[in-house]
């Protein structure tokens, strides 16, 4: 009894716990009421519940992102160069976002999409201003930030700007909690249309009622502000760390015997996967370490899920690994309006090759991603820039329909097909996209076949088309087998229309998550 006691007074029941520490504390409560006789963690449980259900009715009504936001930011690339006077292409300032405005404007990134323009961590003066307002990096943006979104606006582009929920930035920079409603009125008269929330420096429970307070906040302004929160990507690897211990306690004593009888697998501390066939002990598992998507999907337009993104072939295996693994969990939760965020495009920076580019961009595609470019587009190469360019991947990645693709097939162990992957999206008009990807490092293209199921399509006949421009137009018939040729560590990404399928044309809407 003494820690459900203890999850009660150390709360004072106050505030609304998370879903995972009510279910915690109502379990455990059932489990030993009849040897404690207390009655306190009910009382607390109930209560705690009841402040759940009723806390945060409104959804963020903004009416942005029906399609996943597209555009530029800094920190991929760009990171927290301040020194302007050793690296002044490159320092975090003025002349580096006229630059990019400039450069997204003529050279074709706005017309493809990309509309927004956002500033990441590292903007900011170390210390408020005597009003105790923000106030941005005197030398590196002497103008202010209106005049930056002034900049902005004149080329139709949108101004994204970064803060943290926290008291400090992840750079240590002043953070917007204590001060969030002067934060956001700040932001709105400098005519921010995105702000990036970040989860450095605060206990990752308050995220649970604190971003969706400052959501209401953004709307309350008038102002359409796009809303990207890190609330989830700072609760995902806490929460299977710390209470993996408590997991394997109501495992064991709480649950039924076929749930003991299930095995648990780790592997490092990113996964936990339950090895057993049993649903009720998957849905368990899924409640106890999922941040709550449910909320984050109706307060925020897009989230970032998990560890950032860096310039390396591994390290968007790693995000793309991490985003197959856990599908199951938290892909239904994109659609127009909220979007799953597997982080910055790596594209035309030091780290891939443009094989490697491709599947970025093929996988970027099929999960529904944010599609946000972080490079420097002064010096992009031509064929980086043509892949993210790309009119047919984009049309695939802001397909109306919303619905985040999945990974289909995944071939790990040895023997054929070793290192393949297939992820598949289903599109409005009936069309599926498909991507192949290869793992590979075996110096040449490796061939294969994959069937209907493989791929999940429906069986049918299909014309398909190469979305990369590779091979020409061809036709699949509902008996035969798909064959591709890949290349190491690269793509095919083919769009499957059926021959006969009827055109929907319906704009797209903001689902609500209710
Ligand atoms: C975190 C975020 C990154 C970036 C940096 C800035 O690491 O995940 O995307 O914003 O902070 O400091």
């Amino acid at each position: 009894m003494r820690e459900v006691v203890e999850i009660c007074v150390t709360r004072d029941c106050e505030g609304p716990p998370i879903a995972r520490e009510i279910w915690f504390i109502v379990t455990r409560f059932m489990q030993q009421k009849h040897e404690t006789g207390t009655t306190m963690s009910l009382r607390c449980g109930l209560l705690a519940a009841l402040m759940l259900l009723t806390s945060g009715a409104s959804a963020l009504d903004n009416g942005l992102a029906l399609t996943p936001p597209m555009g530029w930011l800094t920190w991929e690339r760009f990171r927290c160069i301040t020194d302007c006077e050793a690296y002044p292409d490159e320092c975090i300032s003025e002349n580096l976002i006229r630059r990019t405005a400039d450069l997204m404007v003529s050279e074709g990134y706005l017309e493809a999409g990309y509309e927004y323009l956002g500033i990441d961590d590292c903007w900011l003066e170390k210390k408020r201003g005597p009003d105790n307002r923000l106030v941005p990096d005197k030398k590196r943006f002497p103008n202010g930030m209106k005049a930056i979104a002034d900049y902005i606006h004149a080329r139709n582009l949108k101004f994204g700007l970064y803060e943290d929920f926290g008291n400090y930035t992840c750079a240590g920079y002043p953070g917007v909690l204590g001060y969030e409603q002067l934060d956001v009125t700040t932001f709105a008269e400098w005519e921010v249309d995105y702000i990036k929330l970040d989860g450095c420096n605060v206990d990752r429970y308050r995220m649970d009622e604190g971003y969706p307070d400052v959501g209401k906040m953004l709307n309350a302004t008038g102002r359409p502000i796009l809303y990207s929160c890190s609330w989830p990507a700072y609760q995902e690897d806490h929460m299977l760390r710390s209470h993996q211990r408590d997991a394997g306690f109501l495992l064991k004593d709480s649950i039924s015997d076929s749930v003991r009888e299930g095995r648990w697998r780790g592997s490092g501390s990113s996964e936990l996967l339950f090895t057993g066939q049993n649903t009720t002990a998957k849905a368990i598992t899924s409640l106890l370490y999922s941040p709550n998507y449910k909320s984050i999907a109706k307060h925020c337009n897009m989230w970032r899920n998990w560890n950032d993104i860096e310039d390396s072939w591994s390290s968007l295996l790693g995000v793309m690994d991490w985003f197959g693994n856990n599908q199951e969990r938290i892909a239904t939760f994109a659609g127009p309006g909220h979007w799953n965020d597997p982080d910055m495009l790596l594209i035309g920076n030091y780290g891939l090759t443009v094989d490697q580019a491709k599947v970025q961009m093929a996988v970027w595609a099929i999960l529904a991603a944010p599609l946000l470019i972080s490079a420097d587009l002064a010096t992009m190469r031509p064929e980086f820039k043509e892949i993210l360019l790309n009119h047919r991947v984009i049309a695939i990645n802001q397909d109306r329909l919303g619905k985040q693709g999945l990974r289909v097939f995944q071939k790990k162990d040895a023997g054929e097909r070793k290192g393949l992957e297939v992820w598949t999206r289903e599109l409005s008009d009936g069309s599926y996209a498909v991507a192949f990807v290869s793992r590979r490092d075996d110096g040449a293209g490796y061939a294969a076949k994959f069937t209907f199921e493989e791929m999940q399509l429906p069986s049918d006949d299909y014309l398909v088309e190469d979305l990369f421009d590779e091979v020409p137009e061809r036709k699949l018939n509902s008996d035969d087998e798909f064959p591709v040729r890949i290349n190491p560590s690269g793509v095919k990404f083919y769009k499957f229309y059926k021959l006969k399928q009827n055109d929907n044309k319906s704009p797209p809407q903001a689902d609500i998550v209710d």
